[in-house]
């Protein structure tokens, strides 16, 4: 059950972040204990929430950092993850990103096109250094989510192709200030349905094959992240199946001797510590439901209004019969809503609501548009 003492709350301006750290321990303890079952490590996606306390944490239940900008990489090192713990993904990494990184030593560049493999060997040899590489391969496994949280298809911008592996082979022999050191993948995000890992399990298996067959041995597998979150019942399912998620992987991916798997996960393990408070300012009448109108948006909560995605709402302070609400924000759009047709207790000014598992991709994608002002976060 969430943490929340409605007199601290009621101390602070909203919209208010407020992340409950005992849940976000008891989630980190989880999934360390799942994941050290198979010796397997785990790179936190700093991209899901990279406020410090919650980075605190992180390194100390042993996770590395999944980074995927340079300021991203240095987030994670001014907060005490060490270099070896870092990788650094993305496909547009820049010039100045790539010689932050190689001053850094980081641990491996997951590279996900020919064209940046060769930017990065001219950049690392101007350095006279060896930048160490995760192939990122586009698996082509559907991952049964939102269009706009799918990475793994061709269609998609991610990674390097299967067909393209023969040229990527040839291309690396002549760049010399590259390792290669293992392959990566990440298919998406917010993935409810095991199986879709299992088929993720059964194409690095069928890659790992290709290298072999070129005599080319991987020291590590990196398998990207995507584990999903209850949205809808947060309060009675607030940690992931991590048992099963390892477990799954520990039973389907064929690993040769020494090998390492690395993980990286961002939403499973923050989303749920996370809850968005904001205060009702206004009812208004609509024509088949009336609109709670409230000092939070998608400035501070963006997920609703560009993935349509389902947020759990509760009315923290009233307790009177429930009422149908399309739950709205402040800004000047239409998308600005957190949810239509939500059944609430009869809602008035001053009310708090708390929009619930915003911790991931919450605070990280706020925006100041209509030159909103940055809303607090608070650790309780
Ligand atoms: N690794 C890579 C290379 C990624 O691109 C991502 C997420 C992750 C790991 C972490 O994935 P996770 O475990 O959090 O699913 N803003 C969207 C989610 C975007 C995910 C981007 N990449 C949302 O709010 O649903």
């Amino acid at each position: 059950m969430l943490n929340l003492n409605l007199e601290q709350l009621q101390q602070h301006a909203t919209p208010l972040y407020v992340y409950d750290m005992n849940m976000l321990r008891q989630t980190l303890q989880n999934a360390q204990q799942e994941a050290g079952k198979y010796n397997f490590h785990v790179h936190y996606a700093l991209k899901a929430n990279a406020n410090t306390p919650i980075l605190n944490e992180m390194r100390q239940h042993g996770f590395g950092a999944d980074c995927v900008s340079g300021n991203e990489v240095k987030a994670a090192i001014e907060n005490g993850f060490t270099p070896q713990e870092v990788v650094f993904a993305g496909v547009g990494k820049s010039d100045d990103e790539i010689n932050y990184a190689l001053d850094q030593q980081i641990f491996c560049f997951n590279c996900e096109s020919k064209h940046e493999l060769e930017v990065l060997n001219e950049l690392a040899e101007k350095k006279d250094t060896i930048a160490r590489v995760a192939l990122r391969i586009n698996p082509n496994v559907n991952a049964n989510t939102h269009k706009y949280i799918t990475t793994g298809l061709e269609e998609n911008k991610f990674g390097i192709n299967a067909w393209e592996l023969d040229s990527v082979i040839e291309l690396l022999q002549q760049l010399k200030h590259i390792k290669l050191i293992g392959i990566h993948f990440h298919i998406g995000s917010q993935i409810t349905d095991l199986t879709v890992f299992k088929n993720l399990c059964t194409r690095v298996n069928e890659f790992q094959e290709w290298f072999m067959a070129h005599n080319i041995r991987l020291e590590h597998l990196n398998v990207g992240g995507g584990l999903g979150v209850d949205y809808y019942h947060p309060e009675q399912n607030p940690i992931p199946d991590f048992a099963a998620y390892f477990g799954l992987f520990n039973q389907f991916l064929e690993l040769r001797p020494g090998q390492q798997v690395h993980f990286e996960l961002g939403r499973s393990l923050v989303a749920q510590c996370g809850t968005l408070i904001s205060k009702v300012l206004y009812i208004k009448n609509g024509i088949s439901t009336n609109f709670a109108i409230l000092d939070a948006g998608m400035t501070e909560l963006i997920r609703p209004a560009l993935y349509q995605s389902y947020h759990k709402i509760v009315n923290l302070t009233s307790q009177k019969p429930e009422v149908r609400y399309d739950v709205v924000g402040p800004i000047c759009e239409s998308s600005d809503c957190f949810g239509k047709a939500v059944m609430l207790p009869e809602t008035n000014r001053g009310d708090l609501i708390a929009i619930r598992t915003a911790g991931a991709y919450g605070e990280v994608m706020a925006s100041a548009y209509n030159l909103r002002t940055k809303a607090e976060a608070i650790y309780v």
